[in-house]
């Protein structure tokens, strides 16, 4: 209702920009929340064959708004859903092999917020190369984060393939909201065409779209550097110097750093004795 401005149209390129390198003839399209992009995103797939064709590979560990997305394309194109485990994405053959229906797609969080592992996207590129798949990656936490100049998951592990739908969001490392989808220039077009929680919920105001080109000016310049490096040694000392008799530290190298504290009592103790420290 409220329209694509100039800054609109300005964020979506510099956006596109950050993962022109990785996905050839990409395009970006900005959403209010990422809740949003992730419908419209594996919806969107989805509906790209027709009725009964589909079958969606979906990560166990995937955020609730990727779960969702599953289950809606599910029901709107009667998709088959096959869940696997990230950490074994060899178990992944199995299924494509007798997998009869002809369009496939895989979908994963780059960094799972549930456990704080990186999704092994080089194996899952390979996987979909194999068996002709689709793979959407959803860097949530990733974007702004990971790879030199923070352009996410797939600057840090150096990957390039046309079969990718990338998707970050702007609530987190970027500090404000929203979230975008880069893919192929003619998969945007698709979504901007037939993309119903994109068609039908208001733009983003411009003010939002503004500020989010600071925050983008400032991932990239030398004080986003310095803010990167800052988390990883936060990251180091965490895991390396942080000790708990009773709690369980999670193995981490990413921002997300679980702490099995096991019980409703021990929640609401550390949430207190948080809120007493300032937190
Ligand atoms: C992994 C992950 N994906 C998607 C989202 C949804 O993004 P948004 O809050 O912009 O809807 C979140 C968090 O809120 C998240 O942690």
């Amino acid at each position: 209702m409220s329209g694509h401005s100039i800054a609109h149209e300005q964020l979506e390129k510099r956006l596109a920009s950050f993962q022109q390198k990785h996905i050839p003839n990409t395009r970006a399209l900005f959403f209010s929340t990422g809740y949003l992009s992730n419908l419209t995103a594996i919806t969107g797939l989805a509906r790209l064959a027709p009725q009964g064709n589909t079958s969606i590979y979906s990560a166990r560990l995937n955020h609730a708004s990727l779960i969702d997305g599953v289950r809606l394309a599910s029901i709107q194109t009667n998709a088959l859903i096959i869940l696997f485990y990230h950490t074994a994405p060899e178990s992944l053959h199995d299924s494509l092999k007798k997998d009869i229906r002809p369009h496939r797609i895989i979908v994963t969080d780059g960094v799972f917020s549930m456990d704080g592992g990186l999704a092994p996207i080089e194996k899952l590129l390979a996987i979909a190369e194999q068996y002709d798949a689709l793979l959407l990656i959803v860097d949530a936490h990733g974007f702004g984060v990971l790879g030199d100049q923070g352009h996410g998951i797939l600057e840090q592990k150096n990957i390039h393939s046309e079969r990718i739908i990338y998707i970050g969001t702007l609530g987190k490392a970027a500090g404000i909201s929203g979230a975008f989808i880069c893919a192929q220039d003619s998969f945007i077009e698709w979504l901007i065409q037939k993309g119903r929680p994109y068609i039908y919920s208001t733009a983003t105001p411009a003010a939002i779209a503004h500020a989010l080109l600071k925050s983008l000016k400032i991932i990239e310049s030398d004080e986003g550097k310095r803010r990167r490096n800052h988390l990883h040694r936060l990251i180091d000392i965490w895991q390396q110097e942080m000790m708990f008799s009773t709690w369980e530290k999670v193995s981490s190298c990413t921002a997300i750093q679980p702490l099995i504290l096991s019980s409703n009592a021990n929640a609401l103790l550390a949430a207190k004795l948080l809120d007493e420290a300032g937190y």
